[in-house]
């Protein structure tokens, strides 16, 4: 959360931090600022609420910031203090001349405070992140080395942190840490960028340098990386991934929609190198799980949080389906306090789109601790995650713009797929014939996505008869129960609604007192061994007189009768439904957000990549 740019080189700075900013506005959005080293002087520019605010400040001040060439900037989430121009990053020591932007949490910041205050700094804002601009200046006060600094400051600070740091009387210099929170610097011709992700620079250079923990860089005209014990370190430069054009909106209103309609090819894209022939073993070339290491598992563990909990969900029924092992799915906020009884024979399989979650990289270090193999399956395997793990399956959607995850999920779904398949494999669990069967219905999943993309009308009429109701309960049963707690996350996330999702036999357990003729009920109703039951509940419900939604791939003539409004689907195993069922309720949740006129690409509150506990 929050996000960082910087930039020293021959660019006018103010131009790169903005354009940056704008790529890191998924990560937070409710303030910004930058500084910059304009004329031998640091100049702060700041403003409350979305990153345009900032841009008109600038606007007055074009001629006071055209010629700087060295910066940092932040886009901000706010954790400690409101998210107020004061509050907003920059921020200075008390004579303003050493200025920082900080991502993460400073968990000693009150005690830190109290020690600066007691030392003469003067305060003003509520953050925790005031207190790293002052210790760092006590620091430069004494050593006049601000990499030193730097170094001997963060010893001190308890908590994550990436950190960018300048000082007005060292106008050719921009130093960087991290430790607990992502930032890498960007490589160019006679430059040099520092950002919590590649987006923010991608568009000027594919070559760069993760930081690991601890590590100092100093930027200057070159490129210097010491570790905490300030011992030079040599810096192992990758090439980044990505393709700038991932991050235009191609035509489409909004990135949430245009991820959503990319969804066919990412499927294609996931498949593709790892299962290249239905005759064919899965291919997963960076899992090392052995026939010994399955043989001896007793269990799976599967961590995540929000959307990618969810694709967890689908992989527990998976994984028990195909390969008989028993399989725990949890929270990883739920997960990393209470006692962890993970041990070698347990397999630990983290879940996250962006690879830098903080509660589930907290878990996957407790249980790595443990002794347990790590699989990461991830869509950044660039990420701290994937550099944790001993196991990884990278899931391929490309860089996903939108805060509510699409792509990503049906990624997930289908790596999961895979997964589960290669795991059968190598333990022997499926016979051939079934594994080609499942293998078969795998490959055509594109296409039938294709279908309800050129069938969207309906769900669009869908979004209009029901957008001006303030509840929403989803039901399914059995494996799409996750896709029924998906389709109400969407919906709660970019349209305001409350949405629950429910197993649809658990309705008549206390739900169902809430049932209404204001309520609509959406069954998510897919052809399969629940069909029947599922149906069965939906008619308590209209008992109720509530009004039913049906999400179905049946050609069933009853249900005419029974639903207010059918959305009709491409028939599939029911295995496979959840990857069918999930697009149209995107759809649903996206078109009703729309019609509301709500900020469906930023919705209010989140952030994409949520690097705080
Ligand atoms: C929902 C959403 C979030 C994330 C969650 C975990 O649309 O995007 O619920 O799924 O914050 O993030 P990752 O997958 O990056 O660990």
């Amino acid at each position: 959360m929050c996000g960082i740019v910087g930039y020293i080189g021959k660019k006018p700075v103010v131009e790169v931090l903005i354009d940056g900013l704008r790529k890191l506005e998924y990560r937070g959005y409710d303030s910004s600022g930058i500084a910059i080293n304009a004329g031998g002087k640091i100049k702060i520019y700041k403003a409350e609420g979305k990153l345009q605010n900032l841009v008109d400040v600038l606007t007055k001040h074009t001629e006071e910031t055209k010629t700087a060439k060295i910066g940092i900037g932040h886009i901000r989430w706010a954790t400690h203090g409101a998210p107020t121009e004061i509050n907003a990053h920059p921020h200075t020591c008390t004579c303003g001349k050493l200025v920082i932007v900080h991502n993460g949490i400073i968990e000693n910041f009150k005690e830190l405070k109290e020690e600066l205050i007691k030392k003469g700094c003067s305060f003003r804002s509520q953050t925790d992140t005031e207190t790293v601009a002052h210790l760092i200046a006590q620091e430069f006060a004494q050593t006049k080395d601000l990499t030193q600094a730097v170094r001997l400051a963060t010893k001190k600070i308890q908590g994550a942190y990436a950190l960018g740091v300048m000082h007005q009387d060292l106008p050719g210099m921009l130093v960087a840490t991290k430790r607990n929170a992502p930032l890498l610097v960007g490589i160019g011709e006679g430059e040099f960028f520092i950002a919590s992700d590649v987006p923010a620079i991608i568009e000027h250079t594919k070559k760069a340098l993760y930081l690991n923990d601890n590590e100092v860089v100093t930027l200057t005209t070159e490129m210097k990386l010491i570790d905490a014990e300030n011992k030079k370190v040599t810096p192992k430069i990758e090439v980044l991934p990505w393709e700038p054009v991932a991050l235009s909106k191609m035509g489409y209103k909004h990135f949430m929609l245009k991820e959503i309609h990319e969804q066919p090819d990412v499927i294609r894209n996931v498949l593709s190198g790892k299962l290249y022939n239905i005759d064919e073993p899965i291919s997963l070339k960076e899992v090392k799980l052995t026939k010994e290491t399955l043989k001896n598992l007793h269990r799976i563990q599967v961590i995540a949080c929000g959307t990618s909990l969810h694709a967890a969900m689908v992989g527990k029924y998976l994984i028990e389906e195909f390969c008989s092992i028993p399989v725990d799915v949890e929270a990883s906020s739920e997960y990393i306090y209470r006692k962890n009884v993970t041990d070698k024979n347990t397999l630990v399989i983290g879940v996250s789109q962006s690879g830098e979650t903080a509660d589930t990289l907290t878990a996957i270090k407790q249980s790595k601790e443990k002794g347990s193999h790590i699989l990461i399956i991830t869509n950044r395997p660039d990420s701290t995650m994937a550099r944790e793990a001993d196991s990884l399956v990278p899931v391929s959607a490309g860089i996903e713009v939108s805060v509510a995850a699409t792509k990503s999920y049906t990624a997930q779904l289908i790596s999961f797929y895979l997964l589960a398949l290669y795991m059968a494999e190598v333990k022997g669990s499926l016979d051939e014939k079934t594994l080609v069967e499942l293998k078969k219905e795998l490959i055509v999943l594109p296409q039938k996505l294709e279908m309800i993309l050129s069938n969207k009308e309906q769900i669009q009429k869908c979004a209009k008869a029901y957008a001006n109701h303030k509840d929403f309960i989803y039901i399914a049963r059995g494996i799409n129960f996750a896709t029924a707690l998906e389709g109400a996350l969407k919906l709660k996330e970019i349209s305001y609604i409350n949405a629950t999702g429910y197993p649809a036999g658990e309705l008549k357990h206390g739900p169902i007192a809430m049932l209404d003729e204001t309520m609509p009920v959406l069954s998510i109703l897919m052809q399969g061994k629940v069909y029947e039951k599922l149906l069965s509940n939906a008619e308590e419900a209209k008992a109720r007189n509530a009004k039913l939604i049906a999400l179905t791939n049946s050609s069933d003539k009853k249900l005419d009768e029974l639903f207010d409004f059918i959305i009709k689907i491409p028939e599939v195993d029911e295995i496979f439904s959840p990857v069918i069922a999930a697009v149209p309720l995107q759809l649903l949740a996206y078109y009703i957000a729309e019609f509301l006129g709500k900020d469906v690409d930023q919705p209010r509150n989140l952030a994409k990549s949520v690097t705080v506990e």
